[in-house]
């Protein structure tokens, strides 16, 4: 305990974590990706969103929540008048894992020790930034804050603590909404969404 805390304590800020997180070997994933994907927003940020890990157009810009998943999200916040600036965006797991196809990288989900790694990363970033929430956005961030995903569609929308005591709220991935295939249950989908990010914005005031 007393290493790790040496070790989280010179990992403190933004760039050094960064530097560090570029040479994770805990899992093989950083192999085939492009490059990590830290979190980005202020280091006192009241609201911390946490969603799986990065996409194809976040493996390529290096930052969270750039592509289409990253739309939604942002028009989500907006919607609530949380802006993303005053948010911490994460991911859960901090490299784009993938399956190629083609010309085309599928998207595949991460793994439970992958998950479980890559929690080191994820717990210095909850540790630095402390918020009073987080957000977690589907099955993985939510098996890698309170250890299992089971009933995520039942524990949406309630609020949680992680064992470490922090506050989470519990919702659905974007990109979940985004792969409905009904337009009705995709509207319907959207408006509950939404309606957890506004239940997320009264932690702002
Ligand atoms: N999906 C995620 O979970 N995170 C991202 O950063 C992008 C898409």
């Amino acid at each position: 305990d007393r290493l790790r805390a040496e070790q989280a304590a010179k990992l403190d800020t933004q760039d050094a974590f960064l530097t560090a997180l570029k040479s994770c070997r805990r899992c093989p994933l950083w192999e085939s990706a492009t490059q990590p994907v830290a979190g980005e927003g202020p280091e006192d940020a009241a609201l911390m969103f946490v969603g799986e890990q990065p996409g194809d157009t976040e493996d390529l810009t290096g930052r969270p929540f750039t592509g289409p998943a990253g739309q939604m999200f942002d028009k989500a916040l907006q919607v609530n008048g949380i802006r993303r600036q005053e948010a911490f965006v994460t991911n859960a797991v901090k490299h784009f894992k993938f399956r190629p196809r083609g010309k085309r990288r599928l998207h595949q989900n991460p793994d439970r020790d992958e998950i479980a790694h890559c929690k080191w990363w994820l717990d210095l970033e909850i540790q630095r930034v402390a918020p009073r929430l987080i957000v977690v956005m589907g099955g993985t961030a939510l098996q890698s804050l309170t250890g299992s995903r089971e009933g995520l569609l039942k524990r949406r929308g309630r609020f949680e603590h992680t064992p470490e005591d922090t506050p989470i709220l519990v919702t659905v991935h974007p990109s979940y909404i985004l792969r409905l295939p009904d337009e009705r249950l995709r509207a319907e989908e959207t408006a509950r969404f939404l309606a957890d990010l506004a239940l997320a914005a009264r932690w702002l005031a």
